[in-house]
């Protein structure tokens, strides 16, 4: 148990460590400026209403922390952010907490700060169902996240091995948990094949959670006696590549985006093409560290308001609108699109003709 606190300790350490700053591929989107918006700021409406799970904003705080004192405080703070913003919550992943009684508590903080919050359960994939179901009742949960993170654990000297019992353990949870069950990446992204895997076993909720902020191989690489995994640093695909990959299924699921979101319009980029809302992980510990709690809490209302800025611009009341909004796609990301036969020119040119 010992081991696995100062695991979860060291994890908030090395992701207050700011990665290379390498070209974000946000960067490759750039929204057609209009000049007649024909709208007010107050007409923005960020709600977002989805079958079985409404948010008042569309930003959330993604899983981090819980296991360890330290990680118990952070998040009885997140809790407060969340409250204060409106914003839903998860924590982080709940293993230790189910094992050790005396852990629970520090996920527990979370409901007791935030008693009518929207706040998500978090486990892995190789979570047996009943684990799930304490996992969900720990916090009266509203949904519950199950994170998909084999680079992490083949990365782990203690980590997982053998994957064969994800996809069926899955299906297993998603057949007998009466919340929404969300699967999510921890910083990988997905392709449009995990994306068709998950659908067919009856999944509707997804955080593709992409590359381009926290790098887990990175985290783990620098928990290792020898540091051997430094070229892997930029495995995986970035969060606006994976909601490309999820164009598919961008109707018939609901799909969220988190993983390197750098500014509110990164986060209507992630809007306009599809997403319903979007997670924020190291943003929020960090400035919630860096500069406390009250400073976080107003960043993160400025986030709001310039969400509502950006809005106003493009002309969009509301989500649905913005995905009829053109997004011209240049770069490495249409490159990578070209190849994958992803149509960067219908978002291009869409709402205009
Ligand atoms: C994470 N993340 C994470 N995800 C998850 O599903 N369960 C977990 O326990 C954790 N733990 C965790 C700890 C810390 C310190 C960080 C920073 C992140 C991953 C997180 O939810 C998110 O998917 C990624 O961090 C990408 O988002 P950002 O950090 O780039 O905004």
């Amino acid at each position: 148990n010992k081991i696995r606190e100062k695991r979860k300790d060291e994890h908030v350490r090395l992701a207050l460590i700011e990665g290379p700053n390498l070209h974000s591929h946000f960067d490759d989107l750039t929204f057609v400026h209009q000049s007649l918006p024909n709208i007010g700021w107050k007409d923005v409406n960020l709600q977002v209403i989805m079958p079985n799970l409404v948010l008042k904003s569309p930003l959330y705080i993604n899983a981090m922390t819980g296991g360890s004192e330290r990680t118990g405080k952070i998040n009885g703070n997140l809790a407060k952010i969340a409250k204060a913003t409106g914003m839903a919550m998860a924590v982080g992943s709940q293993h230790s907490g189910l094992r050790n009684q005396s852990l629970a508590d520090t996920y527990r903080i979370v409901r007791r700060n935030n008693p009518d919050g929207i706040i998500f359960a978090n486990v892995g994939a190789d979570i047996p169902l009943d684990l799930a179901l304490r996992a969900i009742d720990m916090l009266e949960a509203n949904a519950l996240q199950i994170h998909l993170n084999a680079p992490q654990e083949l990365i782990m000297p203690e980590g997982e091995r053998d994957f064969t019992d994800w996809l069926p353990q899955l299906e297993k949870i998603i057949k007998k948990v009466n919340i929404p069950v969300i699967v999510k990446e921890v910083g990988f992204g997905m392709s449009r094949t995990t994306l068709r895997m998950l659908k067919e076993i009856g999944v509707q909720y997804v955080d593709v959670s992409g590359r381009g902020g926290t790098n887990f191989i990175g985290i783990e690489n620098r928990r290792r006696e020898k540091q051997e995994y430094d070229y892997l640093s930029g495995w995986g695909q970035t969060t606006p590549i994976s909601l490309l990959e999820a164009q598919t299924y961008i109707n018939n699921m609901e799909i969220f985006a988190s993983g390197g979101i750098r500014n509110p319009l990164d986060a209507v980029k992630c809007l306009s093409l599809g997403a319903k809302a979007i997670g924020l992980a190291s943003p929020i510990l960090r400035v919630l560290e860096r500069e406390g709690l009250e400073e976080a809490i107003e960043e993160l209302n400025h986030w709001h308001d310039q969400l509502k800025t950006i809005f106003t611009m493009l002309g969009a009341r509301n989500i649905e609108d913005l995905c009829t909004c053109p997004l011209i796609i240049t770069g490495e990301v249409r490159e990578w699109c070209e190849v994958r036969g992803i149509d960067v020119a219908a978002i291009g040119r869409r709402g205009e003709w």
